[in-house]
């Protein structure tokens, strides 16, 4: 039997929960969130197509519905108005942690936070702090969305199955993050091999058009529509599997990092080994010296911020 708590039911944790009950991911879903009444309507709706998806235990709940979650997942803050930057949101959203943090820890011990909310590589490290919880078990949603992004806009360009396109963006999910072309890969050929050829190369253009595409994407949602939800839900659900079903599966989440490319002491998305216990190894991935010179300053620019609030 498996129970997943939702902290915060606005775009982004409505559209995960409704994620979650396409893809049966548990036995049981709690929503918490401050107005009562959208909780309420969220959990009702949902309920309501049980018999459409697939059945599981949906209801409002408070705080001590944590005491036996397995994960904890927190949509919780302000989210990015459009011209702001995730980073924007730091000081209003962790003072929403504060609170959060404390209540779920004053029920559960042993469960796993999963953290969506931005910036969410500062907001992971804040919930690990204030959880005093061991870092396997305090995760962000990381880079898995942009990294998601990035193959999307890379298989588009050479008409194939973004499943069969295999890159990777790293550091901050936000706008210092690092598209890792070093290891892109295309049905197995990387595409910096002489196999490559035409078919399969990406121009250095190509790339920068993509990286761009990739980093503003974002911006260029929340412009259009004013926010960001079914991907960044999908991505979210992701990670709920790997945990869940204990599937161990690599994925670039944000994670506490100790003595990786010369970093050391804070959480940014890096791949990951996720399964059952949470982040189970992080995976030292190979970066040109550019590459590890940018993932440097994508730290250097969190440390920063971490520094101003104290974590
Ligand atoms: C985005 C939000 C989740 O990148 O930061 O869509």
């Amino acid at each position: 039997m498996s129970k997943i708590v939702l902290v915060g039911c606005g775009q982004v944790g409505a559209t995960f929960a409704y994620t979650v009950l396409l893809k049966g991911l548990t036995n049981e879903l709690v929503v918490i969130d401050s107005n009562k009444e959208k909780a309420l309507g969220d959990v009702l709706d949902l309920n309501h197509g049980l018999m459409l998806a697939h059945p599981m235990k949906i209801g409002v709940g408070d705080y001590p519905d944590c005491a036996d979650a397995d994960l904890i997942v927190i949509s919780a803050g302000v989210a990015q108005r459009p011209g702001e930057t995730r980073i924007d949101l730091m000081s209003r959203n962790v003072a929403v942690f504060d609170e959060i943090i404390s209540q779920v820890t004053r029920y559960n011990r042993d469960g796993i936070l999963l953290i969506a909310t931005n910036p969410v590589d500062i907001l992971t490290q804040v919930a690990l702090k204030l959880s005093g919880w061991p870092a396997h078990r305090v995760i962000g949603s990381g880079t898995l969305l942009d990294s998601s992004r990035l193959r999307y806009l890379m298989a588009s360009r050479l008409g194939v199955d973004p499943r069969s396109v295999h890159g990777m963006v790293i550091g901050e999910h936000g706008d210092s993050e690092i598209a890792v072309w070093s290891a892109a890969s295309v049905g197995g050929v990387p595409i910096d091999s002489p196999e490559a050829g035409a078919r399969w190369h990406l121009s250095p253009e190509e790339r920068a058009e993509i990286y761009e595409e990739t980093r503003t994407a974002a911006y260029q949602i929340i412009a259009a529509k004013g926010a960001t939800y079914y991907a960044i839900a999908l991505a979210l659900a992701r990670i709920c599997e790997a945990v869940l079903r204990d599937q161990k599966s690599i994925l670039p989440v944000s994670t506490y990092l100790q003595d990786y490319h010369g970093i050391d002491g804070l959480c940014l998305g890096v791949p990951a080994v996720v399964g059952r216990r949470g982040v189970e190894e992080v995976v030292r991935i190979p970066l040109t010296a550019e590459e590890e010179r940018q993932l440097q300053a994508s730290a250097a620019k969190l440390r920063q911020f971490l520094d101003e609030i104290g974590f």
